[in-house]
């Protein structure tokens, strides 16, 4: 692919392109890929602040700040801009609704979600999204596209949150019912669902990582009004983002970083 990343923000391009070299220094120093290889990828690469040059592009995935307002804003502009016809307008949006983005386009059935995991180049997975308007092609397209990057697709209708990260939201609403019954302790729910789930992290640790408990109520907060009572999420977790806990960039979160250095 030729491969052309646009940020308004000149240090996040800087720190993208920062980021992809060292990436592709671990493969080559792994043995994974050839030193030639590495300089062949960063040449087809090219970052710019200016969305002018989108119009020749065969695919396009958005991925600014995650509101729709912005997003929506940014899809009129894609729909001026692209040119053919035949071009992907895709979303990484992570929660909000692609059927809503698309409307403000006149091609909707080429607009789709191409949702990636954190951290990208590790993550095999992309859920694609098929909005209400979404052709079948475009479908088809998308997961063409993703084995072509290398990932596994799946595909979610058009539902908050998708697949990945309801399952992630109900089981993390659960442990906080566990803890708040006084069935088991944040320790415990983490250790056992590393232990006895196999997951990499707890719920409770992950969030923290993230620093991403305001991000969780937010999120949590929309399911309860889109999909029912069973994504409320407990009055002591809001309580910790009302006092400011977000997770280990704030000190504390669900466990306390200031003194023990977890
Ligand atoms: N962070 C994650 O783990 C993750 C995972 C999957 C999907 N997503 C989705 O990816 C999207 C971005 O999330 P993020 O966490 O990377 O956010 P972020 O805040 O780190 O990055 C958003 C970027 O958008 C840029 N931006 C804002 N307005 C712009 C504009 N008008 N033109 C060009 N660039 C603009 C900002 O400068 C910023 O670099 C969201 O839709 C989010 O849901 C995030």
């Amino acid at each position: 692919f030729n491969v052309y990343g646009i940020d308004t923000n000149k240090k996040t391009i800087e720190n993208g392109l920062k980021a992809v070299e060292k990436n592709l220094e671990g493969l080559v120093s792994k043995g994974k890929i050839e030193a030639e290889k590495k300089d062949a990828i960063l040449s087809r690469m090219a970052f710019s602040t200016d969305l002018d040059n989108v119009g020749d592009a065969d695919v396009l995935i958005e991925a600014v700040f995650e509101d729709m307002d912005l997003k929506k804003e940014m899809f009129k502009k894609f729909d001026k801009q692209v040119a053919s016809e035949e071009a992907l307008i895709l979303s990484n949006t992570s929660s909000l609704s692609v059927s809503e983005i698309a409307s403000v386009t006149k091609r909707p059935e080429r607009v789709a979600g191409m949702h990636f995991f954190n951290p990208v180049p590790i993550m095999r997975l992309v859920e694609v999204v098929r909005g209400a308007l979404t052709s079948d092609e475009t479908v088809e397209q998308v997961k063409e596209l993703a084995g072509l990057m290398g990932k596994t697709p799946i595909i979610s209708a058009d539902s908050p949150a998708f697949i990945v990260n309801r399952l992630l939201n109900a089981l993390t609403c659960e442990a906080a019912r566990i803890v708040e019954e006084g069935v088991g302790s944040v320790e415990d729910v983490d250790t056992g669902a590393k232990l006895g789930l196999g997951h990499p992290m707890g719920p409770f640790e992950l969030f923290d990582f993230l620093n991403g408990i305001p991000l969780l109520l937010h999120v949590t907060d929309y399911m309860t009004e889109q999909l029912g009572e069973r994504f409320r999420m407990p009055v002591w977790v809001k309580n910790l983002a009302r006092a400011g806990l977000a997770g280990r960039a704030t000190g504390r979160g669900f466990y306390d970083y200031s003194q023990e250095g977890k």
